[in-house]
């Protein structure tokens, strides 16, 4: 598997290369204590029990037999399997889908998905959304898997009660318990109540996993199979790249040093971390580690309690189509960010540009090259670009993307996540900013237990009239 492995390469993160606005070694050199210590605190945490996601790789072999014997069970009596979840519980299935499977997926006849139902994820409470795939869809034909590790997200639980009365008008009470599906935690939450009730097959969140670190975890396996994706080969990935994570020395080990330059370019006011992968494929990765990224490190307090306001923000960009958006920014705008670009050596497929207008220097030496040829040199030109402009980046390259590399690149950036977390002395995996919102949100509906919370909603200032432009 080692031709498989992922490269890192952060040449242009250091000052040999990009000048003085770059790391120095030094500068890694000084931080070797608190490396250490971060490195030391990873293993005790995940000894004692607080990191379950690191063990999933290892621990799941009778889940996925479930999952898979499952798909197999249901998957010829449904036209489309619908999650229902949010942040972590829709962001991990959908990046997943999408870089395994052919962008237009659903759009390909049955047989071609090789007999797997089509994928919608419903991950908003956009009320014209859901609308609009009423009017496509018709929900008898139709698998929905509620996920909700807390089981009591509102908009998820939102959803979940307008599909099961839609259901219910629909079908008789048997049969439509056939079409849900639960993926949440065994015993905390509304979902796990409801599922034993009402009779739904339900996957079981490990309770030590939190969402955005939970795609190893039925959430994601669950919508991946459905798919025909191989979960026991992403999994494998994910083993075969904690190997390579436990490995102390930085250098040797690409989480750690990620999560090491990110927290050394946070330093020096680079505050933005742009991902750009070179391939459509992977899109939506860069969605699904936004919210690992910035759900986990961005943090007021640290944990002693002191104010830190911790984090970088994230930013998704896409190669080639955002360099004709997004790439003057990064070369010539201010030194605020590192851009992470992500490579492909071998594309699934081969695109070749037919030999036409050699007559006209500016399109004939495109006559003969292939998109992937294209695509990859564009990749490396954008690299020198933001080398010469003394722009921090650095390049991750999968040998091809499948689900081994894709199973490696989850788990190198969760690892790094909770490296950095250490690195940054902060709580990586709480969300109390999050919650601030929800329950601003309970209160204005009048849910019960939240009254005081209400009424500190109701003290806020009154907006004035003159900041309103009509
Ligand atoms: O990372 C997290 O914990 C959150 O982003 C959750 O995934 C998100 O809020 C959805 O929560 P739940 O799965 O409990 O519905």
């Amino acid at each position: 598997m080692e031709n498989l492995r992922l490269r890192f390469d952060f040449n242009n993160m250091m000052s040999d290369f990009i000048g003085d606005r770059g790391i120095k070694e030094s500068d890694i050199e000084k931080l070797m204590p608190r490396i250490e210590s971060a490195h030391r605190a990873m293993a005790e945490k995940r000894l004692s029990g607080g990191m379950d996601w690191r063990d999933l790789p290892y621990n799941q072999s009778r889940t996925v037999d479930e999952i898979i014997d499952y798909v197999n069970e249901v998957k010829d009596d449904f036209e489309a399997f619908v999650v229902l979840g949010i942040g972590g519980s829709a962001l991990g299935p959908m990046a997943v889908q999408q870089a395994i499977k052919s962008p237009y997926y659903n759009e390909l006849d049955r047989e071609k998905r090789g007999g797997f139902p089509k994928l919608y994820v419903m991950d908003n409470v956009d009320p014209e959304r859901l609308a609009y795939f009423f009017d496509m869809i018709d929900v008898t034909k139709c698998l929905f898997n509620c996920i909700s590790k807390s089981g009591s997200t509102s908009e998820t639980m939102s959803q979940f009660m307008i599909i099961k009365e839609m259901l219910s008008q629909k079908l008789t009470k048997e049969e439509a318990s056939k079409h849900i599906v639960c993926t949440t935690d065994r015993s905390n939450g509304n979902l796990i109540k409801i599922a034993g009730q009402e009779g739904y097959k339900t996957f079981i969140i490990p309770s030590g996993v939190g969402g955005r670190f939970s795609e190893l975890t039925p959430v994601g396996l669950l919508p991946a199979a459905m798919c025909g994706i191989d979960i026991k080969k992403m999994l494998e990935g994910a083993a075969f790249m904690d190997e390579i994570c436990k490995d102390g020395d930085i250098y040797k080990n690409p989480a750690y040093m990620y999560a090491v330059l990110s927290f050394a370019a946070m330093k020096q006011g680079k505050n933005i971390a742009v991902m750009m992968p070179y391939a459509d494929s992977l899109r939506l990765v860069s969605d699904w580690f936004a919210q690992l990224w910035a759900e986990s490190l961005g943090k007021r307090t640290d944990k002693y309690g002191n104010e830190v306001f911790a984090g970088q923000t994230p930013v998704k960009a896409l190669g080639v189509t955002d360099q004709h958006s997004q790439v003057q920014l990064y070369t010539e705008g201010p030194f605020d960010k590192m851009i992470v670009l992500i490579g492909v050596d071998n594309f699934r497929r081969e695109t070749i540009i037919p030999e036409l207008y050699g007559d006209i220097p500016s399109l004939g030496f495109l006559g003969g090259i292939t998109q992937n040829k294209l695509i990859q040199t564009e990749q490396m030109a954008t690299e020198y670009a933001l080398y010469k402009a003394g722009k921090m980046n650095l390049t991750i390259t999968l040998p091809e993307v499948n689900e081994f590399t894709l199973g490696q690149l989850l788990y190198m950036f969760e690892v790094a996540t909770g490296f950095a977390g250490e690195l940054l002395e902060i709580n990586a995996f709480d969300q109390p900013g999050v919650e601030e919102g929800k329950n601003a949100t309970y209160a204005m509906f009048g849910r019960p237990g939240y009254e005081d919370k209400k009424k500190e909603l109701d003290s806020r200032p009154e907006k004035k009239e003159k900041y309103i432009i009509k």
